[in-house]
Order: structure tokens, then C-alpha cells, then sequence
């Protein structure tokens, strides 16, 4: 199972290669249990190395059945294998020399689905970030470029499809009924970008024309019957591929670019070079299987995957320390598309959402590492929300410290300078500061410090002196094996709000560096004197969320509701909204637990009611406000000792309160928001229907009633209301008549169909209650359900753990034990997926005494385990140890 040593891989034993790969030449002969592969590799010694070191690759479960050096066998007494490497001596010390390595695998057997596996009948390959070394003995380092030449032969008639990387050479028929297929890719590459795909496929196709008149076949390959399902996919590619050259200046380099989607797949997607292998859940959309934010994800995976060309392949990292030089650098870039594809305030307020319900308890738990670590057990451990969004979030911090036109001065000399590079973070951050003349070195402390740097602010105003006195001061919590922080360079945007809503400029800052709208804190404490100021202002600080920092600022109520009325900022408008109904929701929370009266300021709920009320405002903006921080935002605040019952009950209650005072409005925008005409996937469709079915949420906590859920289930033409009616009735009102019947209606209906049972699957695992247990573990014996899929594995388990506090969090540990088994019963097959699930105890420690003892005793269990994977090991033992 994976790598069977335990060895610590440390980015300060970093050294190149003894010796430099020219070429690569792979044969593929596809056999569902035993392929055979043959890897012809052309190597010459660096120079400079130490004479006489063997060439050493690696290899994982693999038996080598033949080795040639130069065409001639290699006698035994010349090198060794393992099942973990293939080590060659005496090799030529100047010329160049060939190694041919057999070996045969069996795809039908690898449930790992990392290597050469199969899918639904298909052929696939996944080796981001260790996988290729499942397939052959290699130097399996993303500093090990080459061409490739693939060769594929398969039976003919099960694998009409023969794909690779690069481009198509040409193909024929062969023996006995089988045929070949030979790729070229000119584009020296790492393993972990190489892509094997066979089988029997539908197919869409298109073309794109580059800036510079370049034709680019598209295609992407789903099973048949469901090509119509990938239209918006193809459409997604084609703006991102605009969108590329427009802002950033970068242009596709093949003369075809590939699409596959897979139904058994570990993550995302994968930007193999021009052949990204999706899962499917990520291509497949129509109005009557997928939901709005479906098609948000298809947006952004298709461009995020399709952007690695650039940041990732044509640059790639010089090791897996390195990993958000492609990811986070990715991400920044797939937000910004979406941004500019949709509404650029709410796709920032979602970002953060995101950001801060998933990266912040990673980074305040013991699962907490740099954005650039240093060290690592086992690197799928680390394509984690740190490196992929908080790394994401410090290349905004670039962009705003330099200015857009700074950033693109910095990104150009980056793509200039390093092209065909395998570079660090330092080569990238250095671009910034060479392009600008500027220093980053302090700044460069976001890649290198972990833990969420916490800012308090404090400000005063001198009437007399016409000065506003603004107090900062950072503190970054000690994290797993960094005790000790430095104070870091914290971009801070601001604004300060008149009465009137107008915003002042000071006619001079003092106490720090300014530019434009940005503070630089760079010190532990700070203080900016802003003068010139005329009456009191309201302090709107960290706007748009410029910096990943927790802010404590004790601000009036009244000034709040003064932002949330007047920010031209739209983001801080929600942030302040966010800001006065936190609290609200924590007091609750406490009031639950000590059986106290649960109240709601009525000043927060009419600023809520009347934003959602405001017509001025786009939807989807009105949506996000009145989705109110969920129950794991509140457990994260209140920090510690949770008791994710009270939470619940507290949380209820408010929108109870919100909605028995908003009811009206609420009837209103049910009204409003219909939309007439068919079903549209654009972003201000979505928004009407948010903010409709958000609507529709309140009205049922008003009327108490299943009623009206029920009738939006039956009239629902598309599945993003469908899926919410659904949600209500299960939520709220389960095992009523009526959500029996929609919940039996819905199977019914999409009985064949994967990604939808997923979602059916995913409901019913969240329903709130210690009661959901029983019902999961039903559901694991429903024929609909697969216990070797990912997705269906995460729809049903994950969804529960992660996603069901009250649920997953009984008071009697059941929960927790369930869990456990789970794991210990995943991990034999799919070690990525187990120790992915399990990362949803992270944040054990902060339940209350009770729940967090019977946390420890599941996670014991796991760690008592004499089998586990390196993946699983890895992670149970930092979850209890941090
Ligand atoms: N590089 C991929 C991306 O972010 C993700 C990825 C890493 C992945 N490892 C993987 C996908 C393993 C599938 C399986 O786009
Ligand atoms: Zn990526």
C-alpha cells in the first residue's frame, strides 16, 4: 500500500539528479490485468557529479521483468530491484546511454486509482503527484523534465480511443485484432504530468483560434450519451482559453487540447499536459441534473486546469515542497476569471466564505503547515486548503502590494525568466521584486510562517485636531513545530465613512508606509495618524478581504450598519453584516447551552432584512447576506468547548427571528424572483434563484410547514430548486409525508444517474440529529451506493462527517466510532481518500470535554492499527499529537 517507509522527506536535503533524462519513449500493450510496459530513457551524467553513483528510480508495488542497458541485458551482479526501486551501476560516465525497463502491471487492481487504472471500462492514468512510479521504475521528481513519445496498442474493438500527451502521430492497425496509437510531446515535462487514456468514448468537439492565429482542436470525452452534458464545459474552456491571452498574455502551445471525464477519480481534475483528466462531477451539467453551483465549479475547474499550461507546466516546481507555485498561483488565477466571468463582489464574499470555514481550522488546528512547507511525510497530505487558497490568497497580497500593473510587470518576467524551468517560490517572488525594485523579504513570511495572523484594531477620533488615530496589532499563533512568529507584512485596506456615506481621503497618513487605500502594517504594533479629518468617520478596514488575517475591531453597532448601508465596497458590506450577527449567533449558542431566553438585536435583524429587501443590490449578493455563518463558523469562533447541539438550537432560533420579522419581504421576493422563460446557467440567473430559494428557506421557518416546500419541489423545472426544496423537507421536516415522498420521487427519477444520487445520498447525510447515523449506515447498503467510488464514498461519509455537526458530532461518540471504521475499511484500498476523510476531526480539541474524549478514543483506534497506509498514519498521528 503506497510507500512503505515512513521516511520524513526534508526540503533542506534538496539536490539535483546525478543524472539528466534526455528522452523518454514509453510502449504501452493494454491488458485489463496485465499491461506491459516498456520505458525506453536516454541519460547522461551531469556534470560535476561524484564519478561512479548509481542511477537509482523509483518504483512503487512494482516486480521489473526485464532491464536493458543500450540494447544488451544488464547481468544480475549490475543492479537491484525492489518493489520501491530499481538501482543500476557501473553506468557510462560521459556518453549518453539507453535504459529499457519492462514491467507489467494490472489496472484492474489498482483501487488506489493512482498509476494506470481502469474506470467504468476505461483506461487512466493519475501521477500528480507520486503515481507514475506505479507504472515504471523513473526518476518520479517534477524536476526531471523530458519529451515524451507514447505508444499505445490495445484491443481494437473495447479501445477504439487511444490517447496521450502532445500531439497525435498517427496510428494503424495491428495484430490480432488490435491497433496502436503513437503521441508526441514536444513540451519537456515532468511524470506527474504524463496521461494515458483508453477505452470507448463519446465525443465533443470544437476549435479554438489563438492571438497569434494558431488553430487548436478541442475535445472532450465523456461516456456515451452523454456528450449534450458537456456543452458547458467546452464553453468554459473557450473563455478560459480567451481569457488567458487577454489578461495575462498566455497562449495555448499544441495543436489540440483533450478532455476526459472519469467516474472514479480522487480529486478534481488533473492538468496533464494537453490531456486533463476530469472527474466527471466537474464536466457533466444540465439544468435538469445540476445545480448552479455545479456549474460555478465546472467554470472554475475547466480554467483552473487549463491555466496550468502556463503556471504549472510550461513552469513547473523544482519539488513538491514547491506545490503552490502551481496551485496557489492557479487558484488566484481561476478567481480572478470567475470574477470577471460573474460578479467579482460575490465571488470575493464566497472566496472568503470558503477560505475561512476551510483554511482557517486547518491552520488553527494541528493539521496547521506553512504555505511553503519544509517538511513532509507523505505529499498527498499537502494538496491541502493552505497551499491551494491561503496560497492563493498570499498571490493576491502580491497584486495588492504592487498594484495591478506591478503584478503583471512580475508575472511577465516570471513567464520570461522561467519558462521550461522546474522554479521555487523564491525565483517567483524574486520576479516581483526585480520587476519593481522592491524588497519582499518580510512579505515572503506568508509563504514560510503558518497560523492565522490575528490583527486588533482600535481607533480614535480627535475633533479638536481633526485626527483619526488608528492602533494595530498583529499576533500569529504558535503552530505545529513553530512556536515562535515574526511580525509579517499585513496589507490592510481601509476607508474612512462619513455620515453622509461619503468616503474621506486624509490629506496626510502618518505611522507607516500608505499607498493608495492600503495600510502596510509591518510591525507588531502600529500606529497611522490619519489627518485632515473633519467629523467622526466610521473605519471600514480589510476590505476585500486584502489580507487572510482574523480582525478583532470592537465596532459599534451603529457603525456596522453604517457599512453595511453605505461601504462602496460591496464585500465589506456583507463583511459588517457578517460582523453583527457572528456574535448574535455565539450568544445564542451559549444561551442554548444554559437553557437562557434566546435574543436577537433588532437593529441586526432589520439591517439584514433591509438589505435583502434592496432592490439596488444585485440577488446574489442579497443571498449570500442572508446565508448566515453556518454552525462549524460559529464553533470556530466560540473556539472552544462546543457543544454542536446548542450551536444548532442557537442558530435556529435567530432565523426564526429573522424570519418571523422579515416575513413579508421574504413573500415578496418569492414572488420577484421567479424566473420566467427556460432555465439559464448565467450568474444572474443563479442569483435570482439563490436569493428565491433563500427566501422560500425563511418563509418555511415562518409558516412551520412543510407545505411550501413541497409544492416547490413539485413545480421545480431545474435542479438547483429541486435539490433545495429537497433540502428543506429532509432538513426540517424529515420523515414527514411529505419528505418521504420527495425523497422517494427523487431516487425514482434519477435512479441511473451517478452525480445526482450523490447529491440524493449527500441530504440524507446531512439531515441535522443524532438520529442521521442509523440512516448513513442504511444507506451504505443501498444498491445505489459504491463503496470503491470516491465521489459516492464522499457524498455519503464525507458529507456526514464534514458536513453534519450535530450528526457526526453525537454526544455519545458513535459518530466518531463510525468514522473510524469507515477509515480503517477505505484505507486498504484508496489511502488518499481515507486520510482525506479523516482530516474532518481536525479540529477534535475544540469540542467539549465528552465529545472531545471519545474523539481521541476513534482516532486511537485508527492509530492502533498495525496496517495503516502512510497516508492515514500521517494524519492521525499529527491529528492527535498537535
Ligand atoms: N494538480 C491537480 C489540480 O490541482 C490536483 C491533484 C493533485 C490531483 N493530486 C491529484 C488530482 C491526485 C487527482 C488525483 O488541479
Ligand atoms: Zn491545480
Amino acid at each position: 500500500m503506497g510507500k512503505s517507509d515512513n521516511k520524513i522527506v526534508e526540503l533542506s536535503n534538496y539536490r539535483p539528479t546525478d543524472f539528466v533524462l534526455e528522452r523518454v519513449d514509453l510502449t504501452f500493450e493494454l491488458d485489463p490485468t496485465n499491461t506491459k510496459v516498456d520505458a525506453r530513457l536516454i541519460f547522461h551524467r551531469r556534470e560535476g557529479t561524484e564519478a561512479k553513483s548509481p542511477l537509482v528510480l523509483d518504483g512503487d508495488e512494482l516486480a521489473l521483468s526485464g532491464l536493458l542497458l543500450d540494447q544488451n541485458e544488464v547481468p544480475a551482479s549490475q543492479f537491484e530491484a525492489t518493489p520501491q526501486s530499481l538501482t543500476i551501476r557501473d553506468l557510462p560516465e560521459s556518453a549518453p546511454f539507453e535504459i529499457t525497463v519492462t514491467t507489467f502491471i494490472n489496472p484492474e487492481a489498482n483501487t488506489q486509482l493512482m498509476g494506470l487504472y481502469r474506470t467504468n471500462g476505461v483506461y487512466c492514468t493519475q501521477c500528480e503527484a507520486e503515481g507514475f512510479r506505479r507504472i515504471t521504475y523513473f526518476p518520479d521528481r517534477p524536476d526531471v523534465l523530458a519529451p515524451y513519445t507514447i505508444t499505445i496498442i490495445a484491443d481494437k474493438a473495447a479501445n477504439p480511443l487511444l490517447l496521450s500527451n502532445g500531439n497525435f502521430l498517427g496510428g494503424g492497425n495491428y495484430d490480432e485484432g488490435r491497433h496502436f496509437a503513437a503521441w508526441f510531446d514536444p513540451h519537456p515535462k515532468p511524470s506527474y504530468l504524463f496521461a494515458l487514456v483508453a477505452g470507448d468514448l463519446g465525443v465533443i468537439e470544437d476549435t479554438f483560434e489563438t492571438m497569434s492565429g494558431n488553430e487548436v482542436a478541442l475535445k472532450i470525452y465523456v461516456e456515451h450519451g452523454k456528450e449534450p452534458r458537456a456543452a458547458y464545459a467546452m464553453d468554459a474552456l473557450k473563455r478560459s482559453m480567451k481569457w488567458d491571452e487577454e489578461r495575462f498574455g498566455r497562449e495555448y502551445d499544441l495543436n489540440i487540447f483533450q478532455i476526459v471525464a472519469v467516474s472514479d477519480f480522487n480529486m478534481g481534475a488533473m492538468e496533464n499536459k494537453g490531456l486533463n483528466v476530469f472527474n466527471d462531477k466537474y464536466v457533466l451539467a444540465d439544468p435538469e441534473t445540476a445545480t448552479d453551483q455545479d456549474y460555478a465549479n465546472i467554470e472554475a475547474i475547466i480554467a483552473h486546469e487549463y491555466f496550468h499550461n502556463w503556471t504549472g507546466n510550461r513552469i513547473t516546481c523544482r519539488d513538491w515542497f514547491q506545490l503552490c507555485l502551481k496551485e496557489g498561483l492557479t487558484v488566484y488565477r481561476d478567481h480572478e476569471f470567475s470574477a470577471d466571468m460573474r460578479s467579482r463582489a460575490v465571488k470575493r464574499i464566497a472566496e472568503v466564505r470558503h477560505l475561512k470555514s476551510e483554511q482557517f481550522p486547518e491552520d488553527a488546528g494541528p493539521l496547521a503547515h506553512p504555505v511553503r512547507p519544509t517538511k513532509y511525510r507523505e505529499i498527498n497530505n499537502f494538496y491541502t486548503t493552505t497551499v491551494y487558497e491561503k496560497g492563493s490568497e498570499v498571490t493576491r497580497m502580491i497584486a495588492t502590494l504592487l498594484g495591478q500593473e506591478g503584478f503583471k510587470k512580475g508575472m511577465d518576467l516570471y513567464f520570461e525568466r522561467h519558462d521550461g524551468d522546474a522554479a521555487t517560490v523564491e525565483d517567483f517572488v524574486k520576479c516581483f521584486e526585480d520587476a519593481n525594485s522592491r524588497d519582499l523579504k518580510q512579505f515572503s513570511l506568508w509563504y514560510h510562517q503558518a497560523g492565522t495572523p490575528l490583527v486588533t484594531a482600535s481607533g480614535a477620533y480627535d475633533p479638536a485636531a481633526s485626527t483619526f488615530t488608528l492602533s494595530l496589532e498583529q499576533m500569529i499563533p504558535a503552530t505545529p513545530g513553530q512556536p515562535k512568529k515574526e511580525p509579517m507584512h499585513i496589507p490592510v485596506s481601509y476607508a474612512l465613512i462619513l455620515d453622509n456615506g461619503s468616503v474621506v481621503t486624509p490629506n496626510a497618513v502618518a505611522g507607516g508606509e500608505v499607498t493608495g487605500d492600503v495600510l502596510h502594517l509591518t510591525k507588531r504594533k502600529q500606529t497611522f495618524v490619519f489627518s485632515g479629518i473633519s467629523s467622526r468617520p466610521v473605519l471600514s478596514l480589510n476590505r476585500s478581504f486584502s489580507a487572510p488575517i482574523n480582525l478583532h475591531f470592537d465596532q459599534s453597532t451603529e457603525d456596522l450598519v453604517h457599512i453595511a448601508r453605505h461601504d462602496g465596497d460591496l464585500f465589506s458590506r456583507w463583511q459588517a453584516l457578517n460582523d453583527l450577527i457572528l456574535p448574535i449567533l455565539m450568544q445564542a449558542a451559549r444561551d442554548a447551552r444554559d437553557g437562557n431566553q434566546i435574543a436577537c438585536e433588532p437593529a441586526v435583524i432589520s439591517a439584514i432584512v433591509e438589505t435583502a429587501a434592496n432592490e439596488a443590490l444585485e440577488p446574489a449578493f442579497r443571498a449570500q447576506v442572508l446565508a448566515l455563518p453556518s454552525e462549524a463558523d460559529i464553533a470556530r469562533e466560540l473556539g472552544s468547548n462546543n457543544d454542536p447541539d446548542a450551536i444548532h438550537a442557537g442558530r435556529t432560533a435567530i432565523l426564526s427571528a429573522i424570519a418571523d420579522a422579515g416575513r413579508d419581504v421574504f413573500q415578496q421576493l418569492s414572488d420577484d424572483m421567479q424566473i420566467e422563460g427556460g432555465f439559464t446557467p448565467d450568474a444572474s440567473s443563479a442569483g435570482r434563484r439563490a436569493l428565491r430559494n433563500s427566501a422560500l428557506g425563511y418563509l418555511t421557518y415562518a409558516e412551520q410547514s412543510p407545505a411550501r416546500a413541497a409544492e416547490a419541489f413539485a413545480s421545480a423545472d431545474n435542479m438547483t430548486d429541486l435539490l433545495q426544496a429537497l433540502t428543506v423537507l429532509e432538513h426540517r421536516f424529515p420523515e414527514t409525508d411529505e419528505a418521504d415522498a420527495a425523497l422517494g420521487a427523487f431516487v425514482t427519477r434519477f435512479d441511473g444517474n451517478a452525480l445526482v444520487l450523490d447529491k440524493w445520498f449527500a441530504v440524507q447525510a446531512t439531515i441535522p440529529g443524532s438520529g442521521t447515523l442509523d440512516r448513513v449506515k442504511a444507506l451504505m447498503a443501498d444498491r445505489h451506493f459504491a463503496p470503491n467510488n470516491p465521489n459516492r464514498v464522499r457524498a455519503l461519509v464525507g458529507s456526514f462527517a464534514f458536513s453534519n455537526p450535530t450528526g457526526f458530532n453525537r454526544a455519545d461518540g458513535e459518530g466518531y466510532r463510525f468514522l473510524a471504521e469507515q477509515i480503517l475499511a477505505i484505507d486498504p484500498k484508496n489511502p488518499q481518500l481515507a486520510a482525506r476523510i479523516l482530516t474532518s476531526m481536525r479540529s477534535w480539541r475544540l469540542l467539549e470535554p465528552m465529545r472531545a474524549d471519545h474523539a481521541r478514543s476513534a482516532l486511537m483506534t485508527i492509530e492502533r492499527s498495525a496496517t495503516l497506509s502512510t497516508d492515514v498514519r500521517d494524519i492521525v498521528e499529527r491529528i492527535l499529537k498537535g
